[in-house]
């Protein structure tokens, strides 16, 4: 941390030539299981990680506001009383904090002038929310102009980084990375009930275990476009369902009601959805049960395996690179258990992978992925940290 801060404090006055005032991190998140249920009312288990977004920042007495980041290096430099919504249909970085700060000028909210810089050792685009950690942490550093740390409901600070993504950059996300990004807790995994809203911290029980997070570095091209899509297809399949069925949400429908869908392809979407959240549950209760035996994570494993195939087969969000990760991972021993993780169309996978063999599993399978796609993977392991925070 402290190398990551004295390199922040030299972009800083290297951009701005003054000293920053304040730091602060915004974590990037893996889905542990629980995938493309967030938006239909389904229960998630997500874990912001150590790796994330920086900021630096510094007020001063104008009305601007100054965004840099290592992405162009380049100042931009907006008035306050501008109207931000010409910058929705960019494809410039900073349409993510400019989002944020409309939403809250919106809320009628006022704003000291500032300088930021971002920083991030998160890989953008490759599906671990960098998006949304982006926006968590402008939210973050603006709701503390005006609260304090303790005052900030993080909750709502989700919802509202949601809306902005929903809106202002035209994805159709859930809930569940912004409130991973918001809401993460060290050494805990988080059931998120995304119908309620309600959740409970789960510690993940398993010191001799590494989580292993595999990117694929396949560019996700139209994954935005075919992620909405997906959204479509649920919400087409509810509508059928409830002129039938006393249903709120897609999680509900039952084996039995998949005949109502007509078309294949729905059915196809709708199976995946109830049995992933399924297995969500009965990750829950192995979790629960304060059992760390190698029987209680083989369980968890298959169950990983099971969501990856379903997303592959059902909800057709895999790809063959990803799908190379998880097959050559199964045919390893030390691995207990691998998915992607994400809307997925590449970005990441990740591994339940024996602690001291780790580095044995990063070489294996860097040199398999390589073999097969021509591509070279970045993988690394993985902590579970806290959420938003000054540093
Ligand atoms: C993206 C979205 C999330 C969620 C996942 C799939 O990360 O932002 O809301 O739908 O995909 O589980």
């Amino acid at each position: 941390m402290d190398n990551i801060k004295s390199k922040l404090v030299e972009k800083f006055k290297k951009t701005y030539n003054q000293e920053p005032e304040r730091f602060f991190f915004a974590p990037g998140r893996v889905n542990f299981i629980g995938e493309h249920i967030d938006y239909n009312g389904g229960k998630v288990l997500p874990f912001a990680i150590n790796k994330g977004i920086f900021a630096a920042i510094k007020y001063d007495d104008s009305n601007k506001i100054k965004l840099c980041s290592h992405i162009d290096n380049q100042v931009y430099e907006i008035d306050y009383n501008n109207d931000f919504n010409q910058y929705k249909n960019t494809s410039l970085w900073i349409r993510y904090p400019l989002g944020v700060i409309q939403a809250l000028k919106n809320q009628g909210y006022r704003f000291k002038g500032i300088s930021l810089y971002y920083w991030s050792n998160l890989p953008v685009g490759s599906g671990l929310s960098s998006s949304a950690a982006i926006e968590i942490l402008t939210a973050y550093v603006f709701y503390l102009q005006i609260k304090t740390a303790s005052q900030i409901d993080r909750i709502q600070m989700a919802i509202l980084c949601q809306q902005v993504e929903n809106q202002f950059i035209g994805v159709k996300c859930g809930i569940m990375d912004q409130f991973s990004i918001a809401m993460g807790k060290k050494d805990h995994l988080i059931l998120l009930d995304t119908h309620s809203l309600e959740y409970e911290y789960l510690r993940f029980l398993f010191p001799d275990v590494s989580i292993v997070v595999i990117n694929t570095n396949k560019p996700r091209t139209l994954a935005g476009s075919k992620y909405n899509d997906r959204r479509t297809e649920c919400k087409l399949s509810l509508e059928i369902l409830q002129k039938k069925y006393k249903i709120n949400t897609l999680v509900e429908a039952t084996e039995d009601m998949l005949n109502d869908l007509v078309s294949n392809t729905l059915q196809k979407r709708t199976m995946h959805v109830i049995s992933e959240h399924k297995r969500v549950q009965k990750i829950r209760e192995l979790l629960t049960q304060n059992n760390s035996s190698i029987e209680n994570l083989t369980l968890i494993g298959k169950l990983l395996y099971e969501s990856h195939y379903s997303l592959k087969e059902y909800y057709e969000v895999s790809c063959y690179e990803l799908d190379v990760i998880v097959e050559e991972s199964q045919k390893i021993d030390s691995v207990y258990g691998a998915r992607m993780t994400g809307a997925g169309f590449g970005g990441c996978a990740i591994a339940l992978v024996k602690q001291q063999e780790v580095n044995n599993y990063i070489s294996q399978i860097s040199k398999k992925y390589k073999e097969k796609t021509d591509l070279e993977a970045d993988i690394f392991e993985v902590q579970i940290e806290d959420g938003v925070k000054e540093i």
